[in-house]
């Protein structure tokens, strides 16, 4: 997946202002090893430092890599995927935010954030959640099954786990779940394409290799039987559901 990193920071940097929360919940502390993983690009890894912890972020994006060092060249950012890294030294704690639906091997990913922390370590994490995007993807899915396009419609690209689901896989590993949520957060998109633009952004491989008109077409289908659910007052929403877990190395 390319991602235009400009667009991610104009008309979705609602992913890092909500990621505050999550930061919240991590607590940093000065003089902690603290590794972002999925740092996009870097405003969090960014706030984290602020707060006198050594952070590192990884992201296995380079376009996303190469604006957070832009944006933040006193922060080590590293092209690196969430399923397939590890570190010489070990962190205090492993931070990661609208990130992890996007691994599909989550017992892999799980088996790297373990192995990369100090035992009492802490793995703070939001992401999305069984029942995310449920809207949105439903109606993608039909939009391109109508037209015969059953291989774009029966990609799964995403990973969004239920809470029992998740907390399980962490305790397998050798995690204690000491905080886990499955919430809703219906969020605004702040243009009048908001669903389209949702779509273009993050749903692209749905979308891959299709001629610009007929991917309009389906994205005015997306966007027709999701207004009774997703329009609200002259804006657009995401249905979006977060998981939130906080879990200790033991
Ligand atoms: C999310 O933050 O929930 C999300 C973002 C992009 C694609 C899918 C889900």
């Amino acid at each position: 997946m390319n991602w235009n990193t400009n667009l991610y920071d104009q008309k979705h940097d609602f992913v890092s202002k909500y990621g505050e929360e999550v930061v919240k919940l991590l607590d940093p502390k000065t003089g902690e090893d603290i590794l972002d993983l999925g740092c996009g690009t870097g405003d969090l890894a960014e706030m984290i430092s602020a707060s006198g912890a050594n952070i590192r972020g990884i992201d296995s994006s380079p376009e996303m890599i190469e604006t957070a060092r832009k944006k933040y060249p006193h922060i080590v950012f590293e092209v690196k995927s969430a399923d397939d890294f590890s570190f010489e030294r070990k962190f205090d704690a492993v931070f990661s935010n609208a990130a992890l639906h996007w691994v599909l091997d989550k017992e892999k990913a799980i088996g790297c954030i373990f192995n990369s922390l100090k035992t009492g370590g802490r793995f703070v994490a939001e992401f999305g959640g069984k029942g995310n995007v449920a809207n949105i993807l439903n109606a993608l899915k039909n939009a391109l099954n109508k037209r015969g396009l059953t291989e774009s419609a029966g990609k799964n690209i995403w990973y969004f786990p239920s809470l029992s689901e998740y907390s399980s896989l962490l305790e397998t590993s050798g995690f204690r779940v000491v905080f886990a949520t499955h919430f809703d957060r219906k969020t605004l998109l702040s243009d009048n394409k908001g669903i389209r633009n949702w779509v273009r952004m993050f749903g692209e491989p749905y979308l891959q290799g299709l001629k610009n008109n007929l991917a309009e077409e389906v994205l005015e289908d997306v966007e027709k039987q999701v207004a009774p659910t997703n329009y609200k007052n002259d804006n657009w929403y995401a249905d979006y559901v977060r998981l939130r877990v906080a879990a200790v190395k033991v």
